[in-house]
């Protein structure tokens, strides 16, 4: 695999070697401490983030690369001047072994990688894809259940601008009998092209209109953020937000995962309880990503 750019890119067998080689880095992280020296990575976020850019600047660190970064690339970097994507690449490639990248374009990872020569790695593209928080997500998942075949899974909030669920949706579609329960104002609702994929793929859809449609022993609650940045107007609140009451309607083995930054849909009486997993996930992307980083241009 040279660049990573789309959750499709994954099957069952590079799924678990990536888990587990995830798991042994947890373990055994000494063992990686050189693995990216002599390596120099490009970090460019066009948007915001907290998460997937530290964590990946932590990654890449952990393992002996040095990296090379701008905080802000939309207005610190001279796309500002009118520079496009494409020739951005064409110079970071000179500076740096790999490319991590988040822009507000849908294409703007596969544009990247038509042009580069080093790896690029989509950390978030416009509404489109979120391939590396989809692969923290199931390891996640992994951690604690154990198994993906037969999995019940809710997704709630913007199912229609955020792009965490696509890449979900994705992963979670290589493995059996997998039922996805969606949940959200109308405004949000999931778009065609999603259901045209569960369907395509034997994923079986449900579309609820209240918590209590969701089966009480669904494996997995995912909440997302309504991603006012990227529409004009106004849809109000969010109508379900998930707090210790809702929660504890679900089963004791329930996990409640969120990609984080969480805002009105999660309410903070959940933060200790220990179904509610969205900490966790969140250290675990840094773990995931060094397995990526590791797998892409590690001496391994
Ligand atoms: N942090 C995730 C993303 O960048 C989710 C969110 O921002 O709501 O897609
Ligand atoms: N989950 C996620 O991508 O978080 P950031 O937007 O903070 O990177």
């Amino acid at each position: 695999m040279k660049h990573f750019i789309s959750a499709d890119q994954f099957n069952r067998e590079n799924l678990d070697e990536l888990f587990d080689l995830t798991q042994d880095i947890v373990a055994n992280p000494s063992k990686y401490s050189k693995s990216l020296e002599g390596k120099i990575v490009s970090v460019m976020f066009f948007e915001p983030s907290t998460r997937t850019r530290l964590s990946f600047e932590s990654a890449i660190l952990r393992l002996g690369g040095k990296l090379i970064a701008t905080e802000n690339a939309k207005t610190a970097s001279s796309a500002s001047k009118g520079e496009s994507l494409t020739d951005t690449i064409r110079i970071l490639q000179g500076y740096s072994d790999a490319i991590v990248m988040r822009h507000f374009d849908v294409d703007s990872s596969k544009v990247a990688a038509s042009v580069a020569n080093v790896p690029i790695i989509n950390a978030g593209a416009g509404s489109g894809e979120h391939p590396t928080q989809a692969l923290l997500d199931m390891y996640t998942i992994r951690e604690s259940k154990g198994h993906f075949d037969g999995l019940k899974v809710a997704i709630l909030g913007d199912l229609k601008y955020g792009r965490a669920i696509p890449s979900l949706l994705k992963l979670l579609s290589i493995y059996d009998n997998i039922t996805i329960y969606a949940l959200s104002k109308e405004a949000f609702s999931l778009p065609e092209e999603y259901i045209e994929l569960m369907n395509k793929r034997n994923m079986k859809y449900v579309k609820c209109n209240s918590f209590s449609d969701i089966p009480k022993d669904v494996d997995v609650l995912y909440h997302t953020r309504i991603q006012r940045e990227r529409f004009e107007g106004d849809f109000g609140k969010e109508e379900f937000i998930i707090n210790e009451e809702v929660l504890n309607n679900f089963s004791e083995n329930t996990i409640l995962l969120h990609p984080l930054p969480r805002t009105e849909e999660i309410s903070s009486d959940v933060d200790n309880n220990k179904r509610a997993l969205f900490f966790k996930q969140a250290v675990n992307g840094m773990y995931v990503r060094m397995a990526i980083l590791a797998k892409l241009l590690g001496k391994m």
